[in-house]
């Protein structure tokens, strides 16, 4: 179901940082989604885990010197270089980034890198200050220039006790994209919208009903349909995530501006059709135009329903392949199947809301999915990782 690392060939090149230790737990993802692991390290790499660990987990010796006659009668620097189909750096030191940029190839990391035709990629991860630097920018973006994939640091508390940008992405979600960058687009060519966070519903002119929908769902999907080669149009409710890379936001408050910017999006053209936006599905009746003043001990407001939005989507004549979602506490199959119909969708993806570890404003989620003859069952894991998981369960049902 997932891209994977079958007969790929991976060097896992470690520099000096205190990140290195989750290269430990990235060299069994790597190997679990099928690639042959190689693992390279610095001299300073070696002060913050052992080669030891490294070969145990790979099950390949470990490489860490450039002039080394024993290594170089096994596999020398030149060969190994030839067989790898990717190389990637993770952690990427300030340090090291820096000699990537400039070709410097003073130890065995450097050499291997230059002397590569293989993909080539990098897990910066440093203090949130190097890693804001100009000259580590200017660095990253020479990087870029010569093809080299980023993957770009989570923001978060650093183990230097700063917090900000640095912090190397989880080693699940880093093989996974690891994978990606062998995978064909499954979503090439594809237009998809999407519908992420709440709605605020107005009851005069300060105050609003909302609910506490943080948008990351949907945003993790919009980047992964991104990755996948689609065009994306992502109708976000108010929230406090930058737009991703690539795709086309537009901002709504309302569920009733949400529904008029999704049935514009999917008249503009539309082949999948995401909500995951946490719609209110009631609004006050009457928005009064001045603020309301305290009255006595009670106030009764009205709510009128909202319009179902992506079941006024899915009764389209031309409708493009919808997945909804659902929170649920009970009966999780049954209550979805049961949208699934009545909301005339092609998919939806439940996530339990009883679970305190996932869910609402959490970076991690946990679903199943199902669709008319099937279901999946994704496992608690990054939302990023989740996302490219529905992803590719929704380009499956597609293709057919
Ligand atoms: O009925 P329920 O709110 O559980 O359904 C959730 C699904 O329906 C989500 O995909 C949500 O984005 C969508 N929805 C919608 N418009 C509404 C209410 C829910 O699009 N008014």
């Amino acid at each position: 179901m997932l891209a994977t690392l079958k007969h790929k060939r991976v060097i896992l090149a470690v520099s000096g940082g205190i990140a290195a230790y989750k290269s430990a737990d990235l060299v069994r993802r790597l190997k679990d989604a099928g690639a042959d692991v190689h693992v390279v390290m610095t001299a300073a790499a070696q002060q913050f885990i052992t080669p030891l660990t490294m070969q145990a987990l790979s099950g390949n010796p470990v490489h860490t010197e450039l002039l080394d006659s024993a290594a170089e009668a096994g596999m020398g620097h030149i060969q190994l270089a030839r067989w790898a189909d990717l190389i990637l750096v993770a952690p990427a030191s300030a340090d090291v980034l820096a000699r990537l940029a400039q070709g410097i190839a003073n130890d065995l990391l450097t050499t291997l890198w230059l002397a590569t035709r293989a993909k080539r990629a990098v897990a910066p991860a440093m203090n949130q200050q190097m890693w804001a630097a100009n000259v580590t920018q200017e660095n990253l973006a020479k990087l870029a220039e010569q093809g080299v994939t980023i993957f770009t640091p989570a923001a978060g508390s650093q183990a230097c006790g700063d917090v900000g940008m640095g912090r190397m992405p989880e080693a699940v979600d880093l093989a996974q994209r690891c994978a990606d960058l062998f995978a064909v687009g499954t979503l090439t060519g594809k237009k998809v919208v999407i519908t992420a966070g709440p709605t605020q519903e107005a009851l005069d002119p300060v105050r609003y009903i909302t609910n506490h929908s943080s948008g990351k769902m949907g945003f993790c999907l919009a980047e992964a349909c991104v990755e996948a080669g689609a065009s994306v149009t992502l109708i976000s409710g108010p929230v406090h995530l930058p737009t991703p890379d690539r795709v086309q936001r537009i901002k709504v408050i309302s569920a009733m501006d949400m529904l008029q910017a999704s049935q514009q999006a999917v008249a503009d053209g539309c082949d999948l059709f995401i909500a995951t936006a946490a719609v209110a599905d009631y609004r006050p009746a009457t928005v009064a135009e001045q603020k309301i003043k305290k009255q006595g001990d009670n106030i009764v407001i009205e709510l009128v329903k909202n319009p179902d939005i992506v079941a006024t989507i899915a009764a389209l004549p031309n409708k493009p392949f919808v997945l909804g979602f659902a929170a649920e506490t009970e009966r999780v199959e049954e209550y979805a199947r049961g949208k699934l119909k009545n909301k005339n969708l092609d998919m939806i993806a439940c996530n339990d809301v009883s679970r305190a570890d996932i869910g609402f404003q959490s970076d991690d989620n946990a679903m199943t999915v199902f669709w008319q003859n099937g279901m999946a069952k994704l496992e608690k894991s990054p939302k990023t990782y989740i996302a490219r998981q529905l992803v590719n369960l929704c380009a499956k049902q597609l293709q057919n």
